[in-house]
């Protein structure tokens, strides 16, 4: 790959990543104003805005989609895409449900979802299942 073309691709996650902690520090900041009657409701209201009206994504989807900027070639250290000796230390340590509880929450250069905002718990973890196939 160019230097060029690595540095676009680069600069582009860190903007998202950039405009995604502020769309989450809103978040939580609203969630906390928020009368306590109306959380549950516009909880629901974000899950279908999560589903996007045609269902859950699938893991491959999500990945194409939010994941593959960084765990196609490993940008930033990330482990790579059915790579088992990049995945396999972490599954050692955390399991499954520990390396989903950081994809949710973002480790070191990982982001938070992987910027993907709108995508459910559960399509996060289907994209991790889709990265860590057949290791
Ligand atoms: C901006 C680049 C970037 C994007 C985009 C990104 N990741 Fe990551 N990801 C990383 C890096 C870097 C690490 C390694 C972090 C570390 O352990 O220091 C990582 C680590 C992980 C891990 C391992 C966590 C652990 O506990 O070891 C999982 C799981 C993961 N990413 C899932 C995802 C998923 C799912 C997506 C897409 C929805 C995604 N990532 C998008 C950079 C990214």
């Amino acid at each position: 790959m160019k230097v060029k073309t690595w540095l676009t691709m680069m600069a582009t996650a860190l903007t998202v990543f950039a405009v995604q902690a502020q769309e989450m520090s809103d978040d939580a900041i609203a969630e906390r104003i928020k009368p306590v009657g109306e959380v549950h409701v516009s909880g629901a209201a974000a899950e279908g805005a999560a589903a996007g009206g045609g269902g859950a994504k699938s893991g491959e989807d999500v990945y194409n989609q939010a994941c593959v900027a960084c765990h196609g070639s490993g940008v930033l250290g990330a482990p790579k895409l059915h790579v088992a000796a990049d995945w396999q230390p972490r599954l050692d340590e955390r399991g499954l449900d520990g390396i989903w509880e950081n994809a949710l929450n973002g480790i070191n250069a990982m982001p938070p979802r992987g910027t993907c905002g709108a995508c459910s718990d559960e399509e996060i973890k289907a994209a991790i299942e889709y990265m860590i196939e057949g290791i």
